[in-house]
């Protein structure tokens, strides 16, 4: 155990739509350092998870810390400046804007503009196979550099805690692994990261930490090496 603030950690947090409850009770946390996975099924619960430690959904009990503090309930753009980011579930770019001004939409809540700068050529050197275009308009590029251009965007704010919804979805086998890399290394940059994913298989891969939600609940969680040897894991989400 970690004796610093934790950079993420929620306890209890329950959210619902109108009557229907979406998450329940959810305990868990990102250690520093740590790459940790929410693993579950279509509607299992997870967008709403990162919706609601993010402040897009209203928790209806329970508590979210970013690094100590308390932030339960406070709006995105807040929570961005305290360097929380989110590559929300399906992309959602700015189609209609460049390249160059979907990133630079990332660094809105800064004014800092030369670390803005190094920033920028910091995450290009990510993405090299981005660079040159970066005044394409963005809805041209292929559903891979979408989900890329979506990580650089949220990379744009600095964040030091960056919560990922399914960013390999869609995406073919190849993109997957490479998107998984960038995951590893951009963890390795001091990020800490929640990647939330269907793909149990990449996401057990690149996790230190796993979490199985179910119906909106956490119904099992450990080590990723020792969640994607279990049996019921290997069942359940790895076709095994
Ligand atoms: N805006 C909404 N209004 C009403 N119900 C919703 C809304 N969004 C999600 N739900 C319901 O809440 C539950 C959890 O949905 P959520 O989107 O969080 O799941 P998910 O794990 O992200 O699924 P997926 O893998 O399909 O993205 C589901 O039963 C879903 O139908
Ligand atoms: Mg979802």
């Amino acid at each position: 155990m970690q004796t610093d603030p934790l950079p993420l950690k929620v306890s209890g947090l329950s959210a619902r739509y109108g009557v229907v409850p979406a998450i329940n009770a959810i305990d868990m946390a990102v250690e520093t350092g740590q790459i940790v996975t929410i693993i579950g099924a279509n509607g299992a619960g997870k967008s709403t998870l990162i919706k609601t430690i993010c402040g897009l959904v209203a928790p209806t009990a329970g508590r979210v810390e970013l690094f100590g503090e308390d932030v339960t309930g406070q709006a995105p753009d807040k929570l961005v400046a305290k360097g929380l980011s989110v590559v929300p579930e399906g992309r959602r770019l700015f189609g209609e804007m460049t390249l160059l001004e979907n990133l630079e939409m990332g660094a809105f809540s800064r004014n800092d503009a030369k670390a803005v700068r190094a920033d920028l050529e910091r995450v290009l050197d990510l993405f090299p196979e981005l660079r040159d275009r970066l005044s394409t308009q963005a809805s041209t590029f292929s559903g891979g550099q979408q989900q890329m251009i979506a990580v650089a965007r949220a990379l744009m704010s600095a964040p030091k805690m960056l919560l990922l919804d399914e960013p390999t979805i869609g995406l073919a086998p190849a993109i997957v692994d490479r998107i998984a890399e960038l995951v590893t290394t951009i963890a390795a940059s001091g990020v800490n990261i929640l990647l939330v994913e269907q793909n149990a298989e990449t996401a057990l891969d690149v996790a230190d930490y796993g979490y199985i939600l179910e119906g909106g609940a956490i119904v099992s969680s450990d080590k990723a090496s020792i969640l994607a040897e279990s049996e019921e894991v290997q069942r359940a989400y790895l076709g095994i």
